[in-house]
């Protein structure tokens, strides 16, 4: 089974993902890790992130076994990476690693801006996330300043309105809801009832298979 997780940046959806994926003991990835690593290949050699083709390469020859650098989950690196993101050849990179991943047994858990649409279509159960920017600036300050980082709320809102626009408007796999993913905003949900929420749905769908 294949649970398709999208919405926008800092929607909670990695948090819910992993979550879920402990619960039913499938696999988890957070795919905008993969964006975040291409980005940091790019910063790390010096190289300007406006380089489509060098970007390519990085998504090309991307070692998947540090994804869990805590470097790559701060705030620029996520600017970054929205940056290489709109490049098709980085997205087209990256694709069968992601699509092998949704084939691992006993189920999978992917999230992302382009998994019920593009990745995983065929995903059995496609959730979308969704907060008010302003709600998902409160929660991304406080955890990048529990985790050390000088940042304020309001850097962090234009960080989240301008990552929304750019995803939402690339020309290439865009940030948006699949056709049959059910949107769960929450705004006024905490992480525990974010998740319940989420395991009512799957639950609903798993019954029926
Ligand atoms: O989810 P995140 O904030 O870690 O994602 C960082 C950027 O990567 C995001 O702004 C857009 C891009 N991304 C993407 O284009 N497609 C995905 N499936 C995941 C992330």
């Amino acid at each position: 089974m294949i649970i398709a997780i999208d919405g926008p940046a800092a929607s909670g959806k990695g948090t819910l993902g992993k979550r879920l994926a402990d619960h039913l003991g499938f696999a988890h990835l957070d795919t905008g890790l993969l964006y975040r690593a291409v980005a940091s290949v790019l910063l790390g050699q010096g190289i300007p992130l406006t380089d489509r083709d060098a970007a390519a390469d990085a998504a090309r020859n991307l070692d998947v076994s540090h994804l869990d650098a805590p470097d790559l989950r701060g705030a620029a690196m996520g600017e970054s990476a929205s940056v290489i993101s709109a490049y098709q050849p980085v997205r087209d990179a990256l694709l069968a690693f992601q699509r092998q991943f949704g084939s691992l047994e006993p189920g999978a858990v992917l999230d992302g801006r382009d998994i019920g649409t593009v990745v995983c279509p065929d995903a059995e159960v496609k959730l979308f996330i969704t907060a008010t920017p302003e709600e998902r600036a409160r929660r991304r300050h406080l955890e990048l300043v529990r985790r050390g980082e000088d940042v304020t709320y309001e850097t962090i809102l234009t960080d989240i309105r301008r990552r929304d626009e750019r995803d939402i408007n690339r020309a290439t796999a865009p940030l948006k809801a699949a056709a049959d993913a059910i949107t769960l905003d929450t705004t006024n949900l905490d992480a525990d009832g974010a998740f319940q929420a989420a395991l009512a749905i799957v639950d609903r769908k798993r019954s029926k298979t």
